[in-house]
């Protein structure tokens, strides 16, 4: 195979279907036989004996010991004999490998063998993102408490909405603090809009916890003026990421200053938080 096998999914999606596309075909492609190992994936994990057998001490300890013993044989060089049966079970293109074969000197080398440069360019992102370095960005964090229909904040034209992300963590401060990267891990609608006065500027609606969706009422190619209601979220606490191109917008005062002391400012919809520079 190609790749990785991954699923874009919500909560609650964790089961499979025996169903794999080829992305680059569009058809449908069988799941990868297991090397060794048919007839376990029978006995344990096709009924419902099984599982039960899976949360055994004795299967979970028989498991882990196998898997070691495995391990340690497959890092042997008497190993090495199995690399052929393996690249041909498993069609491996070998000419986007880096090296041949008789290279590899176990079979665990081969497992993670490395593939020629280039043969996986990565996909570039659809806007340059070092056009965004710098940019001033405006956090705003909603309280249950708070008004959830959110507004353009320019007036201009919505040219594109993307959504993206899926996981919905928390926006309280406890969450944003942790290691988690919730402004870029959350269900979330991208909104960018181009404005006469400001020009390109993003408009990052966030869901969070318990905010399933960010409902964007608005769509691409509207002409909106500052103020025209785009979005709306449904219960919870969320938030939304607005970011202005460097050197475009100045903060009001007291925006910048309390940020400065790392303090929050509580605004409501219509105040001003800046001016053109
Ligand atoms: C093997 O890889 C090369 C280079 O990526 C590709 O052009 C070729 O189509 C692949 N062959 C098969 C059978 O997938
Ligand atoms: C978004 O709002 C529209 C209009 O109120 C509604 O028809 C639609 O079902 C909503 N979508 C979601 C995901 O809530």
């Amino acid at each position: 195979m190609g790749g990785l096998v991954s699923r874009a999914a919500g909560w609650g999606a964790h089961c499979i279907s025996h169903k794999i596309i080829d992305r680059e075909t569009g058809k449908e492609i069988p799941e990868p036989e297991p090397y060794h190992g048919e007839v376990e994936l029978g006995i344990f994990y096709g009924n419902c004996l099984g599982h039960l057998w899976l949360w055994t001490i004795i299967v979970r300890i028989y498991f882990r010991w196998r898997g070691e013993i495995t391990g340690w044989m497959y890092n042997k060089p008497r190993s090495a004999k199995e690399i052929q049966q393996l690249a041909k079970t498993y069609q491996v293109n070998m000419s986007e490998v880096d090296k041949p074969l008789e290279y590899y000197t176990t079979l665990n080398e081969f497992f993670c063998r490395r593939l020629k440069d280039g043969v996986r360019p990565v996909a570039e992102p659809e806007y340059d993102a070092r056009e965004w370095e710098g940019c001033a960005i405006i956090i705003n964090r909603l309280a249950p408490v708070d008004y959830h229909r959110l507004h353009a904040p320019v007036t201009g034209i919505l040219k594109k909405v993307t959504r993206v992300g899926s996981t919905l963590y928390a926006v309280e401060a406890a969450a944003i603090n942790s290691p988690i990267e919730v402004y870029t891990m959350n269900e979330r609608a991208v909104l960018e809009f181009d404005s006469p006065s400001f020009g390109a500027i993003i408009f990052c609606v966030i869901g969070a916890s318990q905010v399933g969706s960010c409902n964007v009422s608005a769509y691409e190619g509207d002409a909106l003026r500052k103020g025209n209601e785009v979005a709306f979220f449904k219960y919870g606490g969320s938030a939304t990421l607005t970011l202005f191109k460097r050197n475009t917008i100045k903060w009001d005062e007291d925006l910048s200053s309390n940020s400065k002391n790392l303090w929050e400012t509580k605004v409501k919809v219509g105040q001003s938080i800046g001016r053109r520079r």
